[in-house]
């Protein structure tokens, strides 16, 4: 039987798995709880459900930070685990495509690498691929082909520009920014404009359920804990409040997304032009971000049909069509 393969995108937020022997992706939270500083208590989404709500003695962390890998050891535990689980408990030889950011620094593009080889997955083989290459890949885009394509990923706490073209990364910026800044805002609008503290979880599902209450002209009914009194009540927030929130992380993506594309080789605009932006990630869903982005730049932008999954999906081709195998590649140095 031919071996199977994985594709995994490493979020700050969620862990995006493709199992090519399910021709499936799995997203989990990428979250470890663990007991009395060394058990493992839970990880993935039974990790975040017990989030801001779990006794001291249970530390809830997320093991990458911006993008990139803080905590190697629980972050090897969770890849065990995942893998493990999607082997169904037994571990089998597979080969390992694993996407990457490309603004970091080439020692934590190895940790990712080092991570696979380390977590006792039995890797036979561990490719790398750029995030935005396998992100234009799960977008359609022929990213082989084209002379110019701009892909922007809003993440959890980061937003990834990059210009491909061949195939290749021509330019890319990682800037801090992303979902979890929007949700700080949402929060930090809520206290300002009515004395009420909100948990981080009410202030995302705020976020995600924006473009809808906007729609239904209706406000977001949040639960918090008034300064004044201490005591928890139940407030009606105007989505205008939380549009205006948003506004200065929003214009920060704008003005990156213009610094980059005034740092493009001339010959690639044409390209860029006809095609428009392709913008993908989780938070890039967030309600006006498209729209400001279209109006920032006077140029079209393409939204993703799978704003999740959209890296893990390009991996997923590469894992599959050989045609595409040449974009991933291995790191120096390094057996297999
Ligand atoms: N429908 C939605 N509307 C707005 N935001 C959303 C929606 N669905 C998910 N999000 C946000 O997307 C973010 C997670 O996206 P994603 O999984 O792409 O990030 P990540 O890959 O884990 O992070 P990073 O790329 O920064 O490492 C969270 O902040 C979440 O609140
Ligand atoms: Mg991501």
């Amino acid at each position: 039987m031919a071996n199977n393969a994985f594709g995994i995108d490493l979020g700050t937020n969620n862990i995006k798995i493709y199992s090519k022997n399910d021709d499936k992706i799995t997203v989990e939270k990428n979250m470890i709880a663990i007991e009395n500083k060394n058990t493992l208590f839970a990880y993935g989404d039974s990790a975040f459900e017990m989030y801001e709500k779990a006794p001291g003695n249970i530390h809830i962390s997320y093991p990458l930070s911006n993008g990139v890998i803080a905590d190697i050891q629980n972050m090897e535990t969770l890849v065990k685990y995942f893998i493990s689980d999607l082997q169904r408990g037994s571990a089998k030889p597979a080969d390992f495509y694993i996407a990457v950011p490309t603004d970091v620094t080439e020692v934590e593009k190895r940790a990712f690498y080092d991570l696979v080889k380390d977590a006792g997955v039995k890797a036979k083989k561990i490719m790398v691929v750029e995030k935005a290459v396998a992100d234009g890949l799960g977008m359609d885009i022929d990213v082989k082909n084209s002379q110019g394509v701009i892909v922007v990923n809003v993440g959890f706490e980061t937003t990834e520009i990059s210009i491909l073209s061949l195939g290749g990364i021509v330019l890319s910026r990682l800037i801090k920014v992303g979902g979890a800044k929007f949700d700080e805002a949402i929060r930090a609008a809520v206290r300002r404009e009515f004395s009420l503290i909100i948990g981080g979880k009410t202030a995302e599902s705020v976020k995600i359920a924006l473009s809808e209450l906007e729609q239904d002209n209706c406000g977001a009914v949040v639960y918090g804990r008034d300064i004044v009194t201490g005591l928890p009540v139940e407030r009606e927030i105007p989505t205008k409040l939380v549009v205006e929130s948003l506004e200065e992380h929003f214009n920060t993506i704008v003005d990156n997304v213009k610094v980059i594309l005034e740092r493009t080789p001339p010959e690639l605009a044409a390209d860029i032009y006809r095609n428009g932006i392709y913008l993908t990630g989780g938070a890039s869903q967030v309600s006006h971000l498209a729209d400001r982005i279209n109006l920032g730049t006077g140029l079209k932008v393409n939204v993703s049909e799978y704003p999740l999954t959209s890296v893990a999906l390009g991996l997923s081709k590469i894992i599959n069509e050989d045609n595409y195998k040449t974009v991933a590649y291995a790191i120096e140095g390094m057996s297999k």
